[in-house]
């Protein structure tokens, strides 16, 4: 059997073409099961996984879920707002204490940027990475592209454009590596205060204006504004970033050809996007989050086949 180069998912940085060429394969297999009247295989009865949120979420977390129940393993599910995480325990000590009983995988979301690679150099278990603070979402980029291979048939040559906060954004950074990875040329768009000044030299285009950067590419990739990590004010009003930054129907039948539009969500309706977008024909944002599973069930599989069972 084919096998990832890596023995934990902490980022698509250090992913080759062809781990994420093997997720994809393995990927549509699993697509295939999650649309039979019985959605599941036994592939992983001997697997506990542990899911760790210490940050919000709604569609990561039920995917990651999903997948792993779609897959047969046993599911633990731990939220930092309920745990001990609040009488001052550390990562290291929770995550122990966690697999002491006998827990062979961790999903885990975090605020801190490189907390599931530290905590791979540092436990026995395989770790995924389920976001860690403003560094990658690895698993939201590979169901991104995965997304854009089906609907155009292909990622490699395509035009994304990522727009609005990158940032504060894992989902942009995660995007990047892994779009360049397969050979798509990316643009990121947003107001100057937004875009980190760095990010050219990932070999990313930068465009301030929105028609401009929509007139250019095949995709576009609308991004929530991040509040909650923002520590001051980035541009005057929400309405002020909406009216040069927000996706609106008129915007989208001025443009010279259909672009496909994607968000990762949780989405603003009527902020970075207007609801008329968010449901047409022209987007792929509920194939996305279909997607999500069987990416995810596919990185838990390929990870679980390098755990030594007795
Ligand atoms: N796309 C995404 O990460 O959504 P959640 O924050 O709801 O998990």
């Amino acid at each position: 059997m084919d096998n990832l180069s890596v023995d934990h998912l902490t980022g698509i940085d250090n992913l080759t073409t062809n781990d994420i060429e093997l997720i994809f394969k393995t990927a549509d297999s699993f697509k295939e099961v999650i649309n039979r009247p019985i959605k599941k295989v036994p592939s992983l009865r001997d697997i506990t996984i542990a899911n760790l949120f210490f940050e919000n979420s709604t569609r990561t977390r039920l995917s990651f879920e999903l997948a792993e129940k779609r897959l047969s393993a046993d599911v633990v599910n731990f939220s930092a707002a309920s745990s001990s995480v609040k009488k001052g325990e550390t990562l290291i000590d929770t995550v122990n204490n966690i697999l002491s009983m006998k827990v062979d995988m961790v999903v885990m979301r975090h605020p801190n940027p490189g907390a599931a690679k530290f905590l791979s150099e540092r436990v026995d278990a395989k770790i995924v990475n389920a976001g860690d603070g403003t560094h990658e979402h690895p698993t939201q980029a590979l169901l991104d592209a995965y997304s854009i291979r089906e609907r155009l048939g292909k990622v490699s040559g395509k035009k994304v454009v990522i727009v609005g906060d990158i940032l504060h954004s894992r989902v942009a950074l995660s995007n990047i590596y892994c779009l360049q990875k397969l050979g798509a040329e990316v643009m990121v768009c947003g107001p100057t205060t937004l875009i980190p000044k760095y990010i050219s030299e990932l070999g990313v285009h930068v465009e301030h204006n929105l028609v401009a950067a929509l007139d250019w590419c095949d995709v576009a990739n609308m991004l929530r504004i991040q509040l909650e990590r923002q520590e001051m004010k980035y541009f005057p009003s929400l309405r002020e970033y909406s009216m040069q930054y927000g996706l609106t129907k008129d915007i989208l039948d001025g443009l010279s050809k259909e672009i496909v539009v994607m968000h990762p969500g949780p989405i603003n309706r009527g902020v970075e996007i207007t609801s008329e977008v968010a449901d047409s024909s022209q987007s792929i944002i509920l194939n996305q989050v279909e997607n999500g599973v069987a990416i995810r069930m596919a990185v838990i599989y390929l990870l679980a086949s390098k755990i030594k069972r007795q």
